[in-house]
């Protein structure tokens, strides 16, 4: 058998790993200063979660599911985004009947079957928050200004930040007959797709990748010019906190957002470093979603952000996240006394926090220094049976090659205190 990866996954290899734990680090303490816990939910869900909570006519539900039928012929999906199952959490859990808002934060995995190419996989790691239960635009200023407090934190601090209100229910209705009367006189250029959004969920036609219904969409009415009183008081509240915090945006009426349960303020964090997939990040009130899921009607707003993409960020900017980790000490063993003597120091050491090694390929002297030096080792012991038995080793200074003689009873105490 020939193995293979499955198209648009990846395998995240150690290096890497350690900048993914680290960027996870720094999103986790961050969230927690914002007042966030972190919430872990299921991989997989029941897959009418997903038609109802993003939206039956959008590309996620239609094309991107990876849906199955399990032995007990239910039919599942594994997550293509987090919201949705978060929000199912914070009904089945009564969360609304704890104080308001909760906030939880989250990391994961998510999956669609997309058509994969520069920072668009199938499986692709999100890492996200959603706050739920406030009604109020504070809590949409405080969820960007989260983002750009995690970004500053990354040395990352010329992204562009891009919102745009899409209204309630109040005003989208009136909006959707404007849209549907502009767009009634393209109604024969329209991809085949679109012909059914015009029916189903206008708003999604302004969102078409497809060259000739991008070219129609470019005169579309917007949203932003047709908000309901509320609405564009709201939003003029979250400009102003974004400025009161001296966080720079662009307003940019075309963002709609792929997904559903949008209302309100979406937003965006541009890049022109990740190709096309220029969007690192994104996010919106869903105010309705709590209750189009069974929930008493409650706001809720957050966003996500591909890790992945993040790294391309990283890369393309050379920004080192972490410096490499070496061993501080290699042990050199002769023989097998040796090897179980230095085995202890090795193992005391490690219990202290301390990056330590010895050879467990049963190498020889010679490949074994040469290991070391691999490694990239600061300091190298070499003991034998007659080190143990005179309690004097010589310990090597690998970057200058000098070595000092050192008692072979202070070895743990010199490399803990860093005294050599
Ligand atoms: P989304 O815009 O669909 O929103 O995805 C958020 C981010 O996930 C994107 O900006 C991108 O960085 C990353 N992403 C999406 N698809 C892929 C892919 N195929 N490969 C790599 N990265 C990808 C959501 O998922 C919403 N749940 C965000 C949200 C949370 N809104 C409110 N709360």
């Amino acid at each position: 058998m020939k193995v293979s990866l499955p198209k648009g996954t990846k395998d995240i290899l150690s290096e890497e790993m350690r900048k993914y734990r680290y960027i996870e680090n720094v999103f986790s303490e961050v969230c927690q200063n914002y007042g966030y816990g972190e919430i872990n939910t299921p991989v997989f869900e029941y897959t009418e979660l997903f038609q109802r909570g993003v939206g039956e006519t959008t590309d996620v539900v239609q094309k991107e599911m990876y849906t199955f039928n399990d032995k007990g012929n239910r039919s599942l999906t594994l997550r293509p985004e987090g919201t949705a199952g978060v929000v199912r959490s914070y009904i089945l859990n009564g969360m609304n009947s704890l104080p308001q808002p909760i906030k939880l934060f989250y990391m994961g995995k998510m999956y669609r079957y997309e058509n994969v190419q520069k920072g668009r996989y199938r499986e692709f790691t999100q890492i996200g928050v959603e706050a739920i239960g406030s009604l109020i635009p504070e809590i949409d200023v405080e969820t960007i200004s989260l983002l750009n407090t995690f970004f500053n934190k990354l040395n990352i601090n010329d992204l562009q930040i891009r919102i745009n209100s899409i209204g309630c229910k109040e005003c989208r209705p009136k909006y959707n007959e404007i849209l549907k009367d502009y767009y009634r006189n393209y109604l024969d250029d329209l991809c085949d797709d679109c012909k059914i959004r015009f029916e189903k969920n206008p708003l999604r036609l302004i969102d078409c990748k497809q060259h000739q219904c991008m070219a129609i969409s470019k005169n579309a009415p917007y949203l932003l010019d047709n908000l309901c009183d509320e609405c564009t008081d709201d939003f003029n509240k979250v400009k102003e906190g974004l400025d009161n915090l001296g966080i720079r945006y662009i307003v940019d009426k075309t963002i709609v957002r792929g997904l559903d349960y949008y209302t309100k303020t979406v937003f965006e964090f541009i890049s022109e470093n990740v190709g096309t997939q220029a969007t690192i990040c994104g996010g919106g009130r869903y105010d309705q979603l709590v209750e189009m899921l069974g929930g008493k009607p409650t706001p809720g707003i957050g966003f996500a952000m591909g890790v992945e993409r993040l790294m391309m960020e990283i890369e393309a900017r050379g920004v080192m996240l972490i410096e490499p980790k070496f061993p501080v000490l290699s042990m050199v063993t002769l023989g097998e006394a040796a090897y179980k003597f230095s085995s202890r120091i090795i193992d005391e050491l490690r219990k202290e926090d301390i990056f330590v090694d010895i050879d467990v390929m049963g190498r020889g002297l010679k490949a074994q220094m040469k290991y070391a030096d691999k490694m990239k080792s600061k300091y190298v012991i070499v003991l034998g049976d007659e080190e143990i038995k005179t309690n004097k080793c010589r310990i090597k200074i690998m970057e200058s090659g000098q070595e000092k003689e050192i008692s072979v009873d202070s070895i743990v105490n010199r490399i803990k205190e860093n005294k050599i």
